[in-house]
């Protein structure tokens, strides 16, 4: 029998990275995803077949998700009217099903494929607890992500991040078949690293941004549900991930897509904040290796081992871009920024053999290697996201 793991955001940065590499190690997987602006249908397009999308509108109406030829999506229509839009669109779209037929769709569609999509919120529990009755293992990559965003307008961190989180615990606490709950916190919630000191899993937590505070809620919210009802759990504490399909609002992709634009790359403050790179794939592969071998109310830090200034990457995109370093803008600092992320993941390379990290020039390349073979990927993002343009517009007027 295979593993059937329900993947939350699986349709963004890291979740959709996980979710292509664990279907190639022989598991099933349901992806449930709300697709907010940072979810994207065409990050795990090689997976999305006509017949495996499952629709439920998180207010329990139908709704329809249409896509292009191209698997754009195009609509999403939260006022679906089956009889008069299927085929409306020609489009390579979609299965719709009531939520309380969720759970007959979910177990029909798992005989068929080895992955399903279903586009809902997991903060609705009715949506929530009928799927997880197919699911072996959860692994919680869902939250507003992005720090900036979160100074602006904290309360979607709070909904998602924390609520969010509660929901599926909740969920999972009542549901027998979970062998395990995997949730991907950060290692923001341990706040600024002081120079020479990296933090230990032991350590204790202190966030400093909306963001970070809202993953740290989570975070100590599965640790209790761990220590109160026995849930078996693992939190991951990864370092900043890039590589492929990054949403062009954090650091690198903002830089590359800047550089080749040829327009000021927005360095805040001083630019020499330091960050602990981690590759995506590396993280991918400590999160599988959590998953199947963490021991049950453990935490696991995972490092890039790449601590860099900011000021460098910049440097270093720029130089492999062949563009000149006069296009480096020092503007207004991030409130609350911290200066230092730096981690101890010696615990995981020990306990669980983990052997990822390091080779950040070399992966860098590769990923801006990516960001120049797919510009549709993030032009379409740019050209059409009107959140997007409206958060780039008013983040960035204030820092000039
Ligand atoms: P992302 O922003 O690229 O993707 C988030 C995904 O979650 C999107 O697909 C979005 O549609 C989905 N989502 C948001 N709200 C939802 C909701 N209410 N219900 C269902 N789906 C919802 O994020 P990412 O960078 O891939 O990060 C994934 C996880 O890893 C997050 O929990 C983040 O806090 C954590 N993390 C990220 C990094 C990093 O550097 N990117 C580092 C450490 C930890
Ligand atoms: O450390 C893990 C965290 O890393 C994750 O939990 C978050 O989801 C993820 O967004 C990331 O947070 P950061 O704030 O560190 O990432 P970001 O890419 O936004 O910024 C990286 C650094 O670059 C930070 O010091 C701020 C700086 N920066 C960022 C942007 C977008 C700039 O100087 N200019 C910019 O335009």
């Amino acid at each position: 029998m295979k593993t059937v793991y329900l993947v939350t955001g699986g349709a963004g940065f890291i979740g959709s990275n996980f979710v292509k590499s664990i279907l190639k190690t022989g598991n099933k997987v349901i992806v449930l995803d709300a697709l907010t602006y940072a979810g994207n249908l065409n990050n795990i397009s090689p997976i999305i077949r006509d017949d495996n999308l499952i629709v439920c509108s998180e207010h329990r109406r139908l709704a329809e998700v249409v896509l292009d030829q191209s698997g754009n999506v195009t609509n999403v229509n939260h006022d679906f009217d089956k009889e008069r839009s299927i085929g409306k669109y020609g489009a390579r779209v979609v299965k719709s099903f009531d939520v309380e037929d969720l759970q007959k769709a979910v177990t029909d569609c798992l005989q068929v494929h080895d992955a399903i999509f279903i586009h809902g919120d997991i903060s609705d529990s009715a949506v929530v607890s009928k799927i997880m009755t197919s699911a072996d293992m959860v692994v919680n990559f869902a939250a507003e992500t992005h720090v900036d965003r979160s100074i602006l307008d904290p309360g979607g961190f709070i909904k998602t991040d924390v609520y969010g989180t509660y929901n599926l615990l909740e969920c999972a606490r009542k549901c027998e078949n979970i062998k395990k709950f995997v949730h991907i916190s950060t290692d923001e919630v341990y706040g600024s690293a002081p120079t020479g000191t990296s933090f230990k899993e032991s350590d204790s937590i202190n966030p400093r941004n909306p963001y970070s505070a809202s993953k740290a809620a989570a975070d100590r919210l599965v640790f209790a549900y761990n220590q109160t009802y026995g849930l078996p759990v693992n939190i991951i504490r990864p370092s900043n991930n890039f590589g492929p399909f990054q949403y062009p609002e954090k650091m690198i992709p903002v830089m590359i897509i800047k550089a080749l634009a040829n327009e000021p790359l927005p360095v805040y403050g001083n630019g020499l904040q330091i960050r602990d790179w981690l590759y995506v794939d590396d993280n991918v592969l400590a999160i599988e290796l959590v998953a199947k071998e963490g021991e049950a109310g453990e935490v696991y830090n995972v490092s890039g081992r790449n601590e860099r200034t900011n000021i460098e990457v910049v440097r270093h995109i720029l130089h492999r871009l062949g563009v000149d370093e006069s296009l480096i803008k020092f503007v207004k600092d991030r409130p609350g920024h911290d200066v230092r992320y730096s981690i101890d993941d010696s615990k995981i390379r020990e306990k669980l053999g983990y052997k990822g990290g390091e080779h950040f020039e070399r992966n860098l390349e590769k990923t801006i290697d990516w960001y120049l073979e797919n510009r549709e990927w993030w032009m379409t993002t740019l050209r059409s996201d009107s959140q997007y343009l409206e958060f780039i517009h008013k983040w960035y007027e204030e820092r000039r």
